[in-house]
């Protein structure tokens, strides 16, 4: 209870410190020579979540416990409210750091007070045991890695603005080696909102969770909240999302090739999106307004609000200025500016409070 107190009073004396300030979200771009404050945890640690113990086929005496994701987690001592989910799709590497090793959002957002949650997936990174035989087959992909991930139009033809330190080559090499086995199939979407949605709601994430997503994992995150059946989850903020959920009722066709949707469900399913307080899909830049992603994802926006929810579009080129921001935007160069974006939206929506005097500032 002490401890509990003393946390409160010392989040009020930050909140108090930061307003005094007009300009708060400046306060958080870093200074030349300006050490930022310190990360202060209160604890940190693992969990496997979700999953199935299925018997051996003619021997129930063994089993197998598989298909559960795994979550590694860091609590701040005078923690914000809402937990910050990080959903990645090549690796959990990209929400660590950026390109030249410098502080990722983990750190940044540790550093706002923000808990945050690493997400593996069921088969995926540290939740690999998967409930059937699987085959592994590693492609030759660091040329596709680099178009893919929006770097230049082809391999080693950089974007001339890119957000990455195009002379490091050590930088690429760590960017391409990092790539997890991705599994992108329509099961296995289906497999990780299942098992992210347990998660969500067995409380162990908070009850206020805002998911960063990438890439792949924005459609599976969507889903998330679709399966869900609690209220714990609050936000999505989807960079670069492959992927749009869509109701029953408008003339979007269901594709389950590949792991990339459209995913077509039952309208009042699809209402649970309008209930997720805050949804914003961003993209990277060098994507025109004719880009079929951007435009499903403008699509899915405005039927969650047409349904009364709160979903928007953010392009970090055009709209923000960012120019050149790649695939994974939050591991560019210039990620520190968009986690400023990311500030303001979940101040916008009232996402920022602290735990202990959530509303009552
Ligand atoms: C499973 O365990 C039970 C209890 O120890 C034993 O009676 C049975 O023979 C075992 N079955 C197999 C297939 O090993
Ligand atoms: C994987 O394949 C082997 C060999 O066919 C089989 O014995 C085993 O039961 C399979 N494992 C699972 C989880 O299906
Ligand atoms: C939510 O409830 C439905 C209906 O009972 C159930 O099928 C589904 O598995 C539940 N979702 C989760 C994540 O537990
Ligand atoms: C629905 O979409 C299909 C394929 O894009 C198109 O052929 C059809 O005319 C559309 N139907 C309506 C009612 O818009
Ligand atoms: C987008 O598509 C429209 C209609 O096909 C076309 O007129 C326009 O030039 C395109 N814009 C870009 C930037 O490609």
């Amino acid at each position: 209870m002490m401890e509990l107190l003393s946390r409160r009073r010392m989040a009020i004396l930050l909140v108090a410190a930061l307003s005094a300030f007009p300009s708060a979200n400046a306060a958080n771009l870093p200074r030349q020579g300006i050490k930022p404050k310190p990360i202060v945890l209160d604890r940190s640690g693992g969990f496997q979540i979700g999953g199935s113990i299925i018997n051996a086929p003619g021997n129930p005496n063994r089993t197998l416990s598989c298909d559960h994701g795994y979550v590694e987690y860091f609590i701040p001592w005078t923690p914000r409210q809402t937990s910050l989910v990080m959903w990645h799709s090549s690796s959990t590497q990209v929400f660590q750091n950026r390109w030249d090793g410098g502080p990722g959002f983990k750190d940044m957002f540790l550093r706002r007070d923000y808990p945050v949650y690493l997400w593996d997936g069921p088969r995926v990174g540290r939740a690999n045991w998967a409930c059937q035989n699987q085959t592994y087959v590693p492609g030759y992909g660091d040329q596709s890695n680099f178009v893919s991930w929006n770097f230049g139009p082809s391999y080693m033809k950089w974007w001339p603005d890119v957000q990455f330190p195009t002379h490091d080559g050590a930088a690429w090499q760590q960017a391409t080696s990092a790539r997890y086995q991705e599994f992108n199939t329509y099961a296995n979407v289906l497999l990780h909102a299942h098992a992210a949605a347990v998660a969500a709601d067995s409380g162990r994430l908070g009850d206020s969770i805002v998911y960063l997503t990438n890439s792949a994992a924005g459609l599976r995150a969507q889903l998330t909240a679709v399966r869900s059946n609690v209220t714990n989850i609050k936000g999505i903020v989807a960079y670069e999302s492959m992927g749009f959920v869509f109701p029953d009722n408008v003339n979007v066709t269901q594709s389950t090739f590949g792991g990339y949707g459209p995913v077509v469900v039952p309208l009042d399913d699809f209402k649970k999106l309008a209930q997720v307080a805050a949804i914003q899909f961003v993209w990277g830049d060098h994507r025109g307004p004719n880009d079929s992603w951007v435009q499903q994802s403008r699509q899915c926006a405005a039927l969650i609000n047409a349904y009364g929810g709160n979903a928007e579009v953010l392009m970090l080129g055009d709209d923000a200025g960012l120019k050149g921001s790649t695939h994974i935007p939050f591991a560019d160069m210039d990620n520190a500016e968009v986690a400023v974006l990311l500030d303001q939206f979940l101040a916008r929506y009232s996402l920022d409070g602290y735990a202990d005097t959530a509303g009552s500032i």
